[in-house]
């Protein structure tokens, strides 16, 4: 009988709400901006640490596109999404669905390809080396004008053979998904699948809005869907996926005590729930972390852990087979096998 950490650590499960920008660790961080003679208000990778203290999103969102300014080159990109695979690849991680944010780096003249080129070439030679299956969903900043975002949509048109979706994320408070409709319709037109950040620090009606006026396949966090009975029991009825990030809502403190995180309540309302870093190197932890922490202060069983993993690969926009064969990774290792 493995114990419940063992059976987290090895549990095979997918990752469907990790920014890569947030997976820029300290010390990448550090070098990069050696290597790329950039200035960081920062002397050290210690002070770099303890600058990580947030009171909600857009403390740590400053702090965010701060550091990813030391982002220049495609080998920067690549790097970066090469290391994250190698540290997900020993939490079990069998598939990602990447996002990342290009409008952050084409405003300081990076340009669009540099970006997408390096991470993916980052995300094929982790599918040959780690085995790690990957798509990349591109998010729109929301507290940018819509015709950015529109922009932006174009330059990703030549690419949909690398981009399997689009997103939204960044400031969530003062611009509702509305602002959006039309690049989200656009997107979805091309063939694009779509998500949106909802509900993480805004209130239900942007839940609402990302499902009505974006149809998006997934809601990204949706925690404040909780406040509106309503809204709750469609979400349960439609068996719309919620990308949970415990460890970002700790830090970001939307919850002030993971003994008092929604996750358990989702749970028991029927609410499609996977579990998700968000922003690993930011929030103080990888996917197995927050896998952890929940189990930890909420008493989940193995049980309900394997569920929440095998949402994972259901909640993917892999095919269906794809999906099938790695569901039966879960239940084999349920099993013992
Ligand atoms: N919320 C919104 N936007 C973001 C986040 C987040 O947690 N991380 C990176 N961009
Ligand atoms: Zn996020």
């Amino acid at each position: 009988m493995l114990s419940v950490t063992d059976f987290i650590a090895s549990l095979p499960k997918a990752e469907l709400h990790i920014h890569i920008e947030g997976s820029l660790e300290p010390e990448m961080m550090f070098a990069l901006a050696q290597r790329n003679g950039v200035s960081l208000p920062y002397d050290s990778v210690e002070a770099i640490r303890a600058a990580y203290s947030f009171s909600n999103l857009q403390d740590f969102l400053d702090l965010y596109y701060q550091g990813m300014s030391v982002l220049r080159e495609e080998q920067d990109f690549y790097d970066l999404t090469r290391a994250y695979l190698s540290r997900v690849a020993a939490d079990g991680v069998k598939h990602v669905e990447v996002f990342f944010d290009p409008q952050a780096h084409t405003a300081r003249g990076v340009a669009f390809e540099t970006v997408l080129d390096g991470i993916h070439r980052a995300l094929a030679d982790g599918e040959r080396q780690l085995g790690i299956t990957a798509k990349l969903i591109l998010c729109f900043l929301r507290h940018l004008p819509a015709e950015d975002a529109l922009v932006t949509l174009e330059q990703a048109m030549d690419h949909r053979d690398r981009i399997v979706g689009v997103g939204l994320d960044s400031s969530e408070n003062g611009y509702p998904p509305e602002l959006f409709v039309e690049v989200f319709a656009k997107a979805r037109a091309a063939g694009f699948r779509a998500v949106a950040h909802a509900g993480e620090e805004g209130p239900p009606a942007y839940v609402r809005g990302a499902l009505e006026a974006l149809q998006v396949d997934r809601i990204d966090h949706g925690n404040r869907a909780l406040e509106d009975e309503a809204l709750v029991a469609e979400l349960a009825e439609r068996q719309m996926p919620l990308t949970v990030c415990p460890l970002s809502n700790l830090r970001l403190c939307g919850v002030t005590d993971m003994k008092k995180h929604p996750l358990k309540t989702m749970l028991d309302k029927g609410l499609f729930v996977t579990l998700n870093s968000d922003d690993p190197s930011y929030f103080g932890g990888y996917v197995n972390d927050n896998y952890r922490a929940v189990q930890q202060a909420l008493g989940l069983s193995d049980a309900v852990l394997a569920e929440i993993a095998r949402n994972s690969f259901a909640a993917s926009f892999l095919d269906d087979e794809a999906k099938a064969a790695r569901i039966a990774e879960v239940d084999a290792y349920v099993n013992g096998g």
